[in-house]
């Protein structure tokens, strides 16, 4: 497809200018001559049609939670309610200014402070800072914490080791990694849950903490997952709890009340900011009393009816994020919570279980499960063995064609061609029996004729693309010099 810089004429234009307020050369004058550009920007000459046609073309290529069905394992592609997006819009929001007085702000920080109310009460955990700007930036800010803590207590040298389930998230140990934590991988036994032996066997002195993915990456619960903070505190260690799968437990169950010490929250996932797409997010951290001396600057407190900013902390890793974090990311998050109220919000996650459960059982008979079990929001299948030579890529490529976006594949990496399953609560019934109807059609398809599925997908602009080199090569640039636009 043609860039913008492909299209129009020299002269088009899309708009018109106002006129300047100030004559030009006074402008520039104001301009210092070391700041002025000497030749005028390379902008694309395009009509307003031409402008309008280009972007509405390239929307349609688009595949969204707008468009349809996203079920796409951990990242929660839920529909987000539009009013969210204006309440982030209004201008006394997008037009602060983080670096006004405290008195000037105190909407803002009342708003903040609310926030951290409700993300505590739903946490069930005493302390709290919005800063991290995603989950795993609230991973890696938990590790630091868990650090700070030890440093504090003189047990840093001795305690250099993170417990990691092999169904956490792929985050999980890229963070307790970054930190200096030396990540020790724990297995899951036949449940797809902690094997406790392989716990306890990893349990001593040396251990800083665990980080559990509550649930974990198949989309089960931890049944054991009071014992195993007992067994970690017991030894002297943390529990970490990675809650960007809290879609999945939301309002029925508090990680504080299990032993959590660290809990993250996904505010782009549960709380109604799309995921995904490199947009700005929010991964807020919850912690339990004894590490709230170290959190975060500035902590927002509330005092009478004023709030205030508190800097003198002197135990705090300090900040993690320029001003607030995310702001807007909060406002929409204040905004779903309010709306929905604590019986919404257990409505959330009843609705999330269920709908992954009727997919689950649905096409369990048709599809490999290899933990069959009632799972949470999420469940993972293999397309191993549905027929000679197809593999997990070939079906999710053929959902294309019946117009779904496919599942997450190939993770979490201890089941074998993975396609793991996200139908999230925003979903009616007859759009989960749609996708059962393709996915159960490509299993035959596959039998029947399998080169369907091996040249899917048939119906999408682009076909196959070199996955592989589209990381290791990426084009990030237009070719400006090589091949210059018509415009030019
Ligand atoms: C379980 C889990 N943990 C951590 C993350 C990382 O979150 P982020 O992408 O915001 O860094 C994700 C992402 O979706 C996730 O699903």
């Amino acid at each position: 497809m043609p860039t913008i810089f492909d299209r129009g004429q020299k002269g088009r234009r899309a708009l018109a200018l106002p006129e300047l307020s100030r004559p030009e050369e006074e402008i520039l004058r104001a301009i210092p001559a070391g700041m002025r550009r000497k030749n005028p920007p390379r902008l694309p000459e395009v009509s307003q049609p031409e402008l309008v046609r280009h972007y509405t073309a390239l929307a349609r290529l688009n595949y969204g939670v707008d468009t349809g069905f996203y079920p796409l394992g951990s990242c929660t592609m839920k529909y987000n309610p539009k009013l969210h997006e204006d309440l982030a819009r209004l201008p006394g929001f997008t037009d602060l200014h983080p670096l006004l007085p405290e008195e000037e702000i105190q909407g803002a920080l009342s708003l903040l402070w609310e926030l951290s109310e409700h993300l505590k009460g739903i946490a069930g955990m005493p302390g709290i800072t919005l800063q991290p700007a995603a989950g795993a930036h609230g991973e890696l800010t938990g590790m630091f914490l868990i650090k700070r803590y030890f440093e504090d207590r003189g047990e840093h040298l001795k305690r250099q080791k993170i417990l990691l389930p092999d169904s956490a998230h792929g985050t999980n140990p890229a963070s307790a990694a970054m930190a200096g934590f030396r990540v020790v991988s724990i297995p899951s036994d036949r449940r797809g849950m902690v094997d406790l032996a392989a716990l306890k066997e990893n349990l001593d002195e040396t251990v800083a903490g665990i980080m559990l993915t509550v649930p974990n990456t198949l989309g089960i619960f931890e049944e054991d997952i009071l014992e195993i903070t007992e067994l970690v505190h017991g030894v002297g260690g943390l529990c970490y709890f990675d809650g960007a799968n809290l879609n999945a437990f939301l309002g029925r169950a508090r990680p504080g009340d299990m032993g959590a010490d660290i809990f993250h929250f996904n505010l782009h996932k549960t709380f109604s900011t799309p995921h995904g797409g490199g947009g700005p997010g929010a991964g807020p951290l919850a912690v339990a009393e004894p590490l709230v001396p170290y959190l975060p600057v500035p902590e927002i407190v509330k005092e009478g009816e004023k709030f205030r900013l508190r800097y003198d902390k002197p135990k705090s890793i300090g900040r993690v994020h320029p001003y607030f974090g995310n702001f807007l990311v909060m406002v929409k998050a204040l905004a779903y919570i309010l709306t929905l109220g604590d019986e919404g919000m257990r409505e959330v996650s009843g609705a999330a279980v269920l709908a992954a459960n009727y997919l689950r059982v649905r096409l369990k008979t048709t599809y490999k499960l290899p933990y069959d079990r009632l799972c949470k929001h999420e469940f993972v299948l293999s397309g191993e063995g549905l027929a000679p030579g197809i593999r997990t890529l070939d079906i999710a490529k053929r959902l294309i064609d019946y117009g779904f976006h496919p599942p997450t594949i190939y993770f979490p990496l201890i089941v074998r061609e993975a396609l793991m399953i996200e139908p999230t609560e925003t979903e009616p019934k007859e759009v989960l029996d749609a996708f059962c109807e393709a996915m159960l059609k490509i299993a035959e398809e596959a039998r029947t004729n399998p080169e369907l599925l091996r040249e899917a997908p048939h119906r999408a602009p682009v076909r196959r693309l070199d996955e592989a080199r589209a990381v290791r090569q990426p084009i990030l640039r237009y070719p400006f010099l090589e091949n210059p636009p018509k415009t030019q």
